[in-house]
């Protein structure tokens, strides 16, 4: 009898891992699909960007960077200009915080060959309004003036080069910010009369700080946490602006009197609104620049060397 049941239970069990194998398969291959695509997607993206730089097409992107000396600042530039060396249509403006402009800087430029696309400018902070020894970094406004220096020389230089007729772009590109090639693409995608967004990683005590869009792909407002009461919420990384806009708006620029965080908003203001912005980098879905901050290098042992005046760096540029 026993016997019986365990001959005609075995059918039956063979179809039951049929089934299992036929059930555990489609899963597998459905998901193999989705991945598949996903690859394919990224692949094709990544190859579109690739021809885009090739093709060196793209509107000039003026990349204003405001620069100021210490021990990391080689290190900083020389990071920024390997990225600037490869994407061609970017046109590196780099203003020092400085009384006059260093060699330094002059030899970067010369040695990453990017003396045809660059222009070195200085302005100093005046001294009220620079940060002192132990203040902490966020109780002065950084950059304003070496960037007020920068869009003064902009619109001057796009007056001289063809006025509203060429578009073209601006893009504040901090010193120690992480910046990726494709992020030029992007930014090269911004249409007359717009101001591009996107999102950026690691800043406002978030992951990610971003636009968020509604299903048409406008944007809404932003994720932010910090000061999400500001008109732009965002930071500086994480916009450009098209040429005419800049031309049209001759008051646009930042200022010493805004509060703390709103130095973006300050030129914004001017420039549009935050439902006509453009949301670029995949509906602002991609991550293409980090607010990376470096941390100050400990040199104790190296100011105990320099009271004995055997500093480590003697004709060596650091
Ligand atoms: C954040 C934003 O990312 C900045 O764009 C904004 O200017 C700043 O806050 C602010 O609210 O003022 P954070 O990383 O805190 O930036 O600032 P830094 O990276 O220290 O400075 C921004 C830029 O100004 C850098 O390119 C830096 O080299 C330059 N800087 C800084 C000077 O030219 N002089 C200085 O004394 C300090
Ligand atoms: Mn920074």
């Amino acid at each position: 009898m026993n016997q019986e049941i365990r001959i005609k239970a075995k059918p039956f069990y063979a179809v039951l891992v049929i089934l299992a194998f036929l059930i555990i398969y489609s899963i597998s291959s459905n998901r193999d699909c989705g991945d598949e695509e996903q690859i394919k997607a990224a692949l094709e993206q990544s190859l579109n960007r690739e021809a885009f730089h090739l093709n060196q097409k793209g509107p000039t992107i003026y990349a204003i960077t405001p620069t100021y000396a210490r021990p990391v600042q080689k290190a900083e530039l020389t990071r920024l200009s390997h990225v600037i060396r490869l994407v061609p249509n970017v046109f590196w403006v780099i203003v020092e915080d400085a009384e006059n402009t260093s060699q330094l800087v002059s030899k970067l430029l010369k040695k990453s060959g990017l003396n045809e696309r660059s222009v070195q400018l200085s302005a100093k902070t005046p001294t009220n309004f620079k940060l002192q020894g132990k203040d902490p970094n966020w109780s002065k406004p950084r950059g304003v003036e070496q960037r007020n220096k920068a869009l003064e020389w902009v619109r001057k230089h796009l007056a001289e080069n063809g006025g509203r007729e060429k578009h073209s772009v601006i893009y504040f590109m901090d010193d120690d910010n992480t910046y990726s090639t494709d992020l030029f693409a992007e930014i090269s995608k911004i249409e007359r009369n717009k101001v591009g967004v996107w999102p950026v990683g690691l800043v406002g005590g978030l992951m990610v700080e971003k636009p968020v869009l509604n299903r048409d792909g406008i944007v809404l407002g932003f994720n932010s946490e910090w000061r999400p009461e500001r008109p732009f919420p965002l930071d500086m990384a994480g916009f450009a602006i098209s040429s005419d806009l800049i031309l049209d708006n001759p008051q646009a620029q930042f200022s010493y009197e805004v509060e703390r965080g709103y130095q973006e908003s300050e030129i914004l203001r001017h420039l549009t609104i935050v439902h006509e912005m453009q949301p670029l980098a995949n509906k602002c879905t991609e991550v293409l620049v980090w607010h990376t901050r470096t941390e100050v290098p400990k040199l104790d042992a190296e100011k105990v060397l320099q009271k004995a005046g055997k500093r480590s760096d003697v004709g060596l540029e650091v």
